[in-house]
């Protein structure tokens, strides 16, 4: 059954003028090392920082029940070959995961938003 449900969406620009002002501080606040190898490879990059900040945010709001503490270091998405995207193993998210839940996420972005929704998923 659905135990959880997020979405985000975030304007790109907003992302854009705090990795411009703040650089690395915000870029080291925010995202993981996963993330901004990721990221700073594209030619879009603010686009996929956007994405993931929003998936950030919707993903707490997906599984706050279980944890409240889950903060911006503890999520990351990872790519896998094919392009989709996925939450890294990190110890908050994994012990999520250890009481049954599947995270299922989604990003997109397009010139001027990024959007992304999380699902939490248990099996009883
Ligand atoms: C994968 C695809 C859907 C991405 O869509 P898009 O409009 O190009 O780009 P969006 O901004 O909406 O989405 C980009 C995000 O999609 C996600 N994505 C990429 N490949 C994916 C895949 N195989 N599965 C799930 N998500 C994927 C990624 O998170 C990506 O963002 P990121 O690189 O920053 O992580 C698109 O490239 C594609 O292959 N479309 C096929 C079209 C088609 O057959 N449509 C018929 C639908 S019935």
């Amino acid at each position: 059954m659905i135990v959880g449900i997020g979405v985000d969406i975030i304007e790109i620009d907003r992302i854009q003028k705090s990795i411009e002002t703040y650089g690395d501080k915000f870029l080291e606040k925010i995202y993981t090392p996963t993330e901004v190898e990721y990221c700073s490879t594209k030619g879009d990059k603010y686009r996929r920082y956007a994405a993931r900040f929003a998936i950030k945010e919707a993903v707490y709001k997906a599984v706050m029940k279980y944890d409240p503490t889950v903060a911006w270091q503890d999520i990351s998405v990872k790519n896998e070959s094919d392009g989709a995207p996925l939450l890294e193993d990190l110890p908050k998210i994994a012990r999520i995961r250890a009481q049954g839940v599947t995270i299922h996420i989604s990003l997109s972005h397009s010139n001027n938003y990024a959007v992304a929704t999380a699902v939490a998923e248990k099996m009883v």
